[in-house]
């Protein structure tokens, strides 16, 4: 397999995807609601998304496609994930905080992944074993030493409250520790802040491959970690704690039962 063609795909795909975002925020989204009424899909969601399945299709006809709108299509030892739109609530209310996540895995290893935030025009990449990107540039995540520095964090709550629960408790554990920690709203971008040294450790619930594929791979290669809560290997669906790796130690602490 030829990784730097694969990553070039990726990227076409998502800079389709994110033009449609920037286009159709202009002539109208056609809002609706899925699981609960503020987990939202629009029509960039829908449009991206066979967008970039068509860009996947022409160059690799063979290969299986997994999207949040569509599921998966295809089956291969070859899975591109896709989220069309990660942070749909900000993307329809306006706040530009956005993005659009493609992964290419191979036998359940992620090889390459893709992030795209239209508002900033920032593309965030990786080839495994090839280090990560910012429009072109190498990334690398922060060297914050210790929560005390003071760490940024950052964390997310799933749109059903009930599952949300209990990650309010962890939240106001740090808040109470006077840490100062954000909730974006788009954990794909998320993780390339991570990645890119803006953000110093994060940790959320319940996510979704689609969310975290391509920035999971983004965070490794910029010298990240990345496990579950009790420093073990991650798996999606899972609870997830990524961060530059010196502050994971005191993170798990504080998330621990
Ligand atoms: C959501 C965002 C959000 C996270 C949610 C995800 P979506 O994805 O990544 O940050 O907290 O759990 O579902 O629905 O905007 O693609
Ligand atoms: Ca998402
Ligand atoms: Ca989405």
């Amino acid at each position: 397999m030829d990784w730097q063609r694969a990553l070039e795909v990726a990227v076409a795909a998502c800079h389709r995807a994110g033009s449609l975002h920037l286009q159709l925020r202009d002539q109208g989204l056609d809002i609706g609601s899925k699981s609960t009424f503020a987990d939202l899909v629009t029509r960039a969601d829908r449009e991206s998304e066979l967008a970039i399945r068509q860009v996947i299709a022409a160059a690799f006809p063979d290969h299986a496609v997994v999207g949040e709108e569509g599921g998966q299509l295809g089956d291969s030892r070859y899975r591109w994930i896709v989220d069309p739109l990660d942070g749909t609530v900000n993307y329809a209310h306006g706040f530009p905080f956005s993005c659009v996540s493609v992964a290419l895995e191979v036998e359940g290893q992620t090889r390459v992944g893709a992030v795209f935030d239209p508002n900033r025009q920032e593309l965030f990449s990786a080839i495994r074993g090839q280090g990560a990107r910012c429009n072109g540039h190498p990334i690398r995540v922060s060297a914050c030493p210790d929560l005390e520095t003071p760490a940024l964090l950052a964390t997310g709550f799933p749109y059903d409250p009930a599952e949300g629960a209990h990650n309010l408790e962890l939240f106001s554990r740090f808040l109470r520790l006077g840490l100062p920690v954000r909730r974006p709203g788009a954990a794909a971008l998320d993780l390339c802040y991570l990645a890119a040294g803006r953000l110093d450790g994060f940790w959320e619930f319940k996510l979704n491959p689609w969310d975290v594929a391509a920035g999971i791979l983004i965070i490794q290669e910029a010298g990240g970690q990345v496990t579950d809560l009790s420093g073990e290997t991650y798996r999606y669906g899972g609870p997830l704690l990524a961060s530059n790796g010196r502050i994971h130690r005191q993170m798990r602490a504080i998330l621990s039962p």
